[in-house]
């Protein structure tokens, strides 16, 4: 996609984002689990948003450092922080290298967040990253839906649709607002090209660009192990649901060799 930069869909979704989101509370298990993995130390949301899961997280005694390359979204994150243990960082998860305090025992990359960076190189930079900056015993959560054509996405509030080639789905159909995503699907190259088309009466189109570089689970472990980390748990949910073949995502959990 021309002109597309790394943190053009946080910039852009940010206006709008928590009201898309609405009603996408925390999965029935989610914070709980990642409470267990953290346990008495600090965790690390890469892709934090506007705090979603970070704030619940911290509301249940885990401090957590959110970061994320969108300015803007790190600035509503912060206006809702209160005195919660939430730190938000401005960075880019791929290269991030300057986080405060202690090892993580947590890192965790939620809602397709691996997606996101762009490309093998950037994902298996930030595996490295990840591989560098735990603590002893600590573990890497990365939640990704299952690229399998012509299925529905489990996540969101309102399920999206992996399409076989071009696809116009509607995301958001409200009162005042409609969102509709619009995409190609590139599976030689296994990315997804995304724009979110916002539309409003009497407002300015816009559109929000999002470039997804997806993988099969097995794809994730290859390259997991090349950073110096193992699979260690999966599931197909937070509710830890086994994980097989009919699973349309996977929440993976991966420790230090
Ligand atoms: C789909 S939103 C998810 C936000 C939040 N985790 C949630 O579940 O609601 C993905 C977030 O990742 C951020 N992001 C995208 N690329 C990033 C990168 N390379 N480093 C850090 N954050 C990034 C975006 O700005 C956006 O806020």
């Amino acid at each position: 996609m021309n002109n597309f930069v790394s943190n053009s869909y946080g910039e852009k979704s940010s206006e709008y984002y928590d009201k898309a989101h609405a009603g996408f509370d925390p999965y029935p298990g989610q914070i709980e689990f990642l409470r267990d993995k953290a346990g008495a130390g600090v965790a690390i949301e890469v892709g934090v948003g506007t705090g979603r899961i970070a704030l619940p997280l911290a509301r249940h005694g885990v401090p957590v450092i959110g970061i994320d390359n969108s300015p803007r979204m790190i600035e509503l994150l912060r206006a809702k922080i209160g005195d919660l243990p939430v730190t938000g960082i401005i960075g880019d998860a791929s290269i991030c290298e300057t986080v405060p305090g202690k090892p993580p025992t947590l890192i965790f990359g939620i809602f397709n967040f691996f997606y996101i960076l762009p490309g093998r190189d950037a994902q298996l930079n930030f595996l490295k990253i990840v591989r560098e900056k735990l603590a002893p015993f600590g573990s890497l959560v990365l939640e990704a839906f299952v690229p399998k054509v012509e299925t529905i996405l489990p996540d969101g509030p309102n399920p999206g649709f992996f399409p076989k080639d071009r696809a116009v789905t509607v995301k958001t159909l409200d009162a005042d607002h409609i969102i509709l995503a619009v995409s190609q699907n590139y599976p030689e190259r296994s990315v997804w090209e995304y724009q979110e088309v916002v539309l409003r009466s009497g407002s300015p189109v816009e559109i929000v660009p999002a470039t997804l570089h997806y993988l099969r689970p097995e794809e994730f472990d290859a390259l997991a192990g090349e950073a110096g980390l193992k699979l260690a748990e999966r599931y197909s949910g937070w509710d830890r649901s086994p994980f097989d073949e009919s699973s349309p995502k996977h929440v993976s959990v991966y420790t230090v060799h």
